[in-house]
């Protein structure tokens, strides 16, 4: 009910008689009062004045499921939204709802991760209130070949979710970082599920530095968060309102062609690596080039010795010649 008071009230912008809440909610007026004070300790700054009703002023700068839901405009993705105050891994819990059950287009948001996992097994510091930790748990009839260019329509949904947000274009740092001055903001971890031919289930974690914050020693000198670069204050619950909208239509694309054609021109808008030079970090032996661009497969094209060679994000990694980008 909380959730669709919020609703009421967001959508009108103005005053709400307590009395038309609680017809259009089919709960007594009390019941009414009793939820907008609930709301109110949770923090929401909710005008009551007599003769009018209620009006919503401000809202805090929380993830709970009843915020989330309450700003959602999608269509499927998030219909079900699960939110732990703290929990060890959105991708871990987001693994362990779909062996249970879950369905395709939950949204497992935790505002603290004491287990927080990054690509390569490092670590993701995701301290109280200071980003955005999130995973998509997806369950799509796509061939697990297919399943990594996920991973550059979520960098998408974030990079334009930040733009919409922020007011700041990022970049993308191929395959799956995003970035802003030449500094990581964002990191994607995609993990699946699979058979030998058939996909189990997707989980797409995201982690958004959103608040200045102390990061580890190791990624100091590479990492940033939004509000540090772009000088205000970002709302958590709209920008990630923000990067679901984006998510739904990128991934609407790419499964009209099972690739990345559709925004493969935008992507390579957004990508920091095009005409630098990289370092490609390949088990077989690492070698440098110039980044060209991606292809609608979402592989790198990168020319080397007057040659063009397609990279491959599940093999390799990445990086500047003279650091992170
Ligand atoms: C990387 O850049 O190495 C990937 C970082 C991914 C972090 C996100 S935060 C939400 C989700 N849960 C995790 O444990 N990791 C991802």
């Amino acid at each position: 009910m909380r959730e669709q008071i919020l609703k009421v009230l967001r959508e009108s912008g103005s005053f709400v008689s307590g009395q038309e809440l609680s017809s259009r909610l089919n709960v007594s007026r009390t019941a009414v009062w009793k939820a907008v004070n609930q709301l109110k300790e949770a923090g929401y700054e909710i005008e009551a004045v007599q003769n009018r009703g209620y009006r919503l002023a401000a809202a805090p700068d929380v993830l709970s499921a009843e915020e989330l839901s309450s700003i959602r405009r999608t269509a499927w993705l998030g219909e079900k939204i699960y939110f732990y105050r703290e929990t060890d891994s959105t991708n871990t819990r987001a693994r362990s709802l779909a062996e249970d059950g879950a369905g395709h287009g939950t949204v497992v948001v935790a505002e603290i991760q004491n287990a927080g996992r990054g690509r390569r097994g490092r670590q993701w510091t995701s301290p109280e209130g200071a980003g955005v930790w999130f995973t998509i748990l997806l369950k799509p009839d796509i061939r697990p070949d297919d399943a990594a260019m996920l991973t550059l329509v979520a960098a998408m949904a974030v990079a334009r979710g930040i733009e919409r947000t922020a007011g700041k274009r990022p970049q993308i740092k191929w395959p799956n970082d995003v970035v802003l001055s030449g500094k990581k903001v964002c990191g994607i971890l995609t993990e699946m599920s699979t058979q030998i031919d058939y996909v189990n289930h997707i989980v797409v974690g995201i982690g958004v530095n959103v608040k200045p914050q102390a990061f580890p020693a190791e990624i100091a000198e590479k990492a940033t968060a939004l509000e540090t670069e772009c000088g205000k204050s970002i709302s958590r619950p709209q920008l990630l309102e923000a990067v679901l909208e984006e998510f739904e239509h990128f991934y609407g694309l790419y499964m009209e062609t099972m690739d990345v054609s559709l925004f493969m021109e935008e992507y390579n808008s957004f990508l920091v690596n095009k005409g630098r030079q990289v370092k490609v970090l390949d088990p077989a032996g690492a070698y440098e080039g110039t980044a060209l661009g991606i292809n609608g497969r979402g592989e790198l094209l990168v020319e080397r010795q007057g040659e063009v060679v397609t990279v491959n994000s599940g093999e390799v990694s990445v990086r500047g010649i003279y650091g992170y980008v």
